[in-house]
């Protein structure tokens, strides 16, 4: 076991939606941390090694019938355990305490009274000291297991926060790794610095150092191929195995006819200077043919999807010799959570090169499978990436297919090309970009009335789109001001041709998606 990995902390999640949240602030405190569902089995529990145990929130209570539960066994590893919100319930009801419904809910802002000295608080305040922290329970502590005191406690919770005779397990009933509780940083520092013993060795260095090890000791002298998108995930995969095996690594980018005004050439030329071996393959003419009368959006996603596989598989081939394929696989899409993941992987159906590997017999080197988006955000910056791939906001795999309602067509291409770029260039202007999570023109190829100097126009309408979002899953209509939405729109309807009306889509997700199709 490396160094980077040896200390290391086990975060147990009972369905909470901030369980990636803990994990992330543990990482940000550079120890590592992985994710198991509750029922992960005590072997594999063991066979983490952890230097701590954190029981995540959850939506249940412990007396509902199928509750999670663990049994006492888990807690037994001779290691401090931490229990938030329903962690904490968890920990009360397997150590032989009582757990109540509350009278009334405590939900949101609440001050904390923090008793004097304790080191789970370390750093906050002078002895007994009040804080803000966030709440979001409706169960309470009505006894707590034998040889636990309370350690802080609030108008409605008096146990806000406990621990045993022997500071080796803890519980909060607020949630420390939301933004909300604004000294929760230095908490779960505390817990996981002075009480686990853990070092700060998860660095985003000493990561690509030891990746870069990683990755020569599995590839040995073999070629790889990796599939270039030009977005962030697969661009620092590729510059990672890029730095561990240099020419042995076959950057295969394909121009599938529905990427960006420039993007093509922009790709190309920032993936060259980085001295990348890049095969440029411009298969635009092949993906656009099979788009012909083909107005259903999964048909759409299916042939890019399908005529990618096609003409990736054809290419890569012709490399010869590979037996690897990187890919840009984040720690999101490998945590086997018990959180809610979102609908979007079912509603529509996502591009991506899933059967590949074994269709072609390559062996998947995935760099970031440990790793959360704002990770791998780090690591492009130390390996030196430019911040224009870095930055990027995400574009989907379909491309500008899902961006025209209906038929995909070169005439129509060229428009939502034009509108796009329009509207990515003033929200760049306006620094809006990187606080925005994707921006872009939507092409409703409908016909509107209009009128140009004194002449009637019958033209077609675009849509701005603009989210903010954390992730993806869930999304928020950006405010963007009006005066910005007026510079574009003014702009797009006087320099591109087939356009005379621009609207602005103010529906968040969910009910709405991200992208039309
Ligand atoms: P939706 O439209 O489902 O999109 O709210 C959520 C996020 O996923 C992106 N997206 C895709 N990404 N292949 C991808 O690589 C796809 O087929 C695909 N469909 C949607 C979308 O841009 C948004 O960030």
């Amino acid at each position: 076991m490396s160094d980077i990995h040896s200390e290391r902390i086990l975060i147990l999640d009972f369905g909470s939606q901030y369980t990636q949240l803990i994990a992330r602030r543990v990482r940000e405190a550079k120890v590592y941390c992985e994710i198991f569902p509750y029922n992960a089995g005590l072997a594999k529990v063991k066979a983490f090694h952890p230097k701590g145990l954190i029981l995540s929130g959850g939506p249940s209570s412990v007396y509902d019938p199928g509750a999670p539960l663990i049994d006492k066994a888990h807690l037994d590893l001779g290691v401090p355990v931490l229990g938030i919100c329903y962690g904490m319930q968890l920990l009360t009801h397997v150590l032989g305490g009582a757990v109540a419904k509350s009278q009334k809910r405590e939900f949101g802002r609440a001050e904390l009274n923090i008793h004097k000295g304790e080191k789970l608080f370390a750093g906050i305040g002078e002895g007994a000291c009040k804080t803000i922290v966030w709440m979001s329970h409706g169960d309470r502590i009505e006894k707590m297991p034998a040889g636990f005191s309370a350690i802080a406690h609030t108008d409605n919770s008096p146990t806000a926060a406990m621990m045993d005779a022997q500071g080796k397990f803890f519980g909060v009933q607020f949630h420390p790794e939301v933004a909300h509780t604004p000294q929760g940083v230095q908490i779960l520092r505390n817990f996981v610095y002075t009480i686990c013993k853990c070092e700060p060795t998860w660095t985003m260095a000493s990561f690509v150092d030891y990746s870069v090890g990683e990755i020569r000791k599995a590839v040995g002298d073999k070629q790889a191929v990796c599939g270039l998108s030009g977005g962030v995930d697969s661009s620092v995969a590729a510059v990672l195995v890029h730095k561990a095996i240099g020419k042995q690594l076959t950057c295969i980018f394909v121009n599938n006819g529905v990427l960006r005004k420039d993007e093509a050439e922009k790709v190309q030329l920032s993936f060259k200077d980085m001295g990348l071996n890049l095969k440029y393959v411009d298969a635009s003419a092949e993906f656009l043919a099979k788009f012909k009368g083909v107005e259903d959006p999964e048909k759409k996603r299916k042939i890019i999807g399908n005529t990618f596989i096609e003409v990736f598989e054809r290419e890569a081939l012709a490399v010869g010799g590979a037996e690897f394929l990187v890919q840009g696989t984040l720690y999101p899409d490998v945590i086997e959570s018990v959180s809610f993941k979102g609908p979007s992987a079912i509603i529509k159906s996502h591009h991506n090169v899933g059967g590949l590997p074994e269709k072609m017999k390559l062996k998947l080197v995935e760099p970031l499978r440990e790793l959360f988006k704002d990770e791998v955000r780090a690591i492009g910056r130390e390996m030196k990436m430019p911040d224009d791939i870095i930055d990027r906001q995400p574009f989907p795999g379909p491309g500008l297919a899902i961006r025209i309602l209906g038929e995909v067509t070169e005439p129509r291409l060229r428009v939502l090309r034009e509108a796009d770029a329009i509207v990515i260039e003033e929200i760049k202007k306006a620094g809006l970009y990187k606080e925005i999570w994707q921006s872009f023109a939507v092409l409703l190829p409908i016909k509107t009335v209009g009128v140009m100097g004194d002449e009637r126009t019958y033209e077609n309408v675009i849509a701005i789109r603009a989210v903010t979002s954390q992730d993806g899953m869930t999304a928020d209509w950006a405010k963007v001001p009006y005066e910005l939405l007026g510079t574009m729109s003014n702009r797009i309807i006087n320099e591109v041709k087939g356009v005379n009306r621009v609207v602005f889509d103010i529906s968040s997700k969910p009910p709405s998606t991200i992208e039309w199709e």
